[in-house]
């Protein structure tokens, strides 16, 4: 799709994760009598698969006489649905399921079954329970990304921790003489802000240089975002330095674009940088996340976000290596030394409960149509169709081309609206949420 009219705002607007949601459109147009037209996405989705369904058979039945057969059906009702996220509060449209995702009913009343386990006897739960119920968690996320090794698959809170660990990593290199000062790290401009400032902290001060890779605003094709990367790692290689470590993000936040992190990865390891480091924040749920073809050594993803686990929890995963086996969790307690994931299984006491209930979201995701894939495919041809028509409505554009939007699609505001500075964003947000109840995160950048 052609790009038309780069507008300054965009609205990111995010699939909302199979919870009942509100018509964008009918809420904004309507304010007066705050009306909202109730409408579950997937639900319609698996209805327009139902009928494709019942109208293949009822062809095939027709041919051959047979009793009609009864279509596939998520084991999901709509009123299933719409109790799993009864907790969501009701007078909220909530078009932003990226920042913290939605966990769903099943789930916090797994993760409170866990809790209470725990303080039932922690002592027993500590000792006799926790790390091997820790392990089959991370025993079914390796078969879910394509790992090769659990032990390549850590669980830790979130990608914020994730990241520090790995740029601590880097700040001991640094420290220890391995690396001279002036090697660089090359990130995207479009990095998330607290990876960034997690960047400053660990790896500027102890003496790297940080190249930001200036990619385009509205981006328009993964060949610019590839070119752009290219030009940063020869910046990166000037005057005789190296570059030591890439921070790539698989979705980044704001603007939203899917980066071809494959292509990237390879890039790389041609040009011979020491580490790549993908900061997948959003990714599991939303792309296509497979260690195996993506190629990095360090890659984490939330599984709060997309995967609907409880606030808060993310997988880390690092291929095996020598490097790798010196990654250690901030937090050093009884474990350290024997590993990044036992070490991050046991950071002192605290509630662990949401990392345990990965077996219980997969049979959650699993209960419909073509499970978390299916999902992903759903949303986002979902948002990209409601991203089209308020573009249309508005007379804007999408802020990149559809195949670089995952379940997340960023429409243009209409000029009428006067957004000059990320002041004027963040007053319009907040306005949308206490005259509309609507939640949607907005973005400014000047040309
Ligand atoms: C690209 C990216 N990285 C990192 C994060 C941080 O995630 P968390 O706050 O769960 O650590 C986010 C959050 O939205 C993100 O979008």
């Amino acid at each position: 799709m052609e790009l038309v009219k780069p507008s300054r705002s965009l609205v990111v607007y995010s699939a909302p994760n199979l919870h009942p949601w509100t018509h964008p459109r009918a809420t904004l147009a309507d304010n007066s009598s705050n009306s909202k037209t109730p409408l579950l996405l997937q639900l319609q989705l698996h209805r327009r698969a139902t009928a494709t369904a019942t109208n293949h058979n009822h062809n095939h039945n027709h041919n051959n006489h047979t009793a009609p057969q009864k279509p596939k059906l998520s084991s999901l009702s709509a009123a299933d649905l719409r109790s799993e996220f009864a907790h969501h509060d009701p007078a909220v449209a909530r078009i932003n399921n990226g920042s913290f995702g939605s966990c769903p009913a099943t789930i916090i009343a797994a993760q409170h079954r866990w809790h209470l386990r725990f303080i039932q006897q922690p002592d027993d739960f500590y000792f006799n329970v926790l790390q091997s119920s820790i392990l089959r968690s991370r025993t079914l996320i390796k078969d879910l990304i394509n790992a090769d090794h659990v032990e390549e698959v850590s669980i830790v809170d979130n990608a914020t921790t994730a990241a520090a660990i790995v740029f601590q990593q880097t700040a001991w290199a640094f420290a220890e003489g391995r690396f001279n000062k002036g090697d660089a790290t090359v990130m995207l401009h479009y990095a998330y802000g607290a990876v960034k400032k997690s960047v400053q902290a660990y790896i500027s001060r102890a003496g790297g240089r940080v190249i930001e890779v200036q990619l385009p605003f509205p981006v328009r094709s993964n060949d610019e975002i590839i070119c752009e990367f290219r030009k940063a790692l020869e910046q990166g290689k000037s005057d005789g330095h190296k570059v030591r470590l890439a921070v790539i993000d698989h979705i980044t936040s704001m603007p939203s674009v899917v980066i071809p992190v494959k292509e990237l990865v390879k890039i790389c390891r041609e040009e011979g940088v020491d580490r790549v480091f993908v900061d997948a924040a959003h990714a599991i749920g939303c792309t296509e996340v497979d260690m195996k073809e993506i190629g990095a050594d360090v890659y984490t993803s939330n599984l709060h976000k997309w995967f609907f686990c409880p606030p808060s929890v993310a997988f880390l995963y690092c291929r095996k290596s020598d490097e790798t086996l010196d990654l250690h969790h901030p937090v050093v307690s009884h474990e350290y030394g024997n590993g990044l994931a036992i070490e991050s299984g046991w950071i002192g006491t605290r509630d662990y409960s949401a990392q345990l209930v990965v077996p219980e979201v997969l049979e959650f995701v699993n209960r419909f149509e073509g499970g978390i894939e299916g999902i992903r495919k759903r949303n986002h041809e979902k948002v990209v169709e409601m991203g089209e028509m308020l573009m249309k409505a508005w007379g804007t554009n999408l802020g990149s081309p559809p195949k670089m939007c995952s379940s997340m699609v960023m429409v243009g505001l209409p000029v009428c609206l006067g957004i000059l500075s990320d002041s004027d964003a963040l007053k319009l947000r907040t306005h949308l949420r206490d005259c509309f109840g609507i939640e949607v995160p907005i973005y400014y950048r000047a040309h």
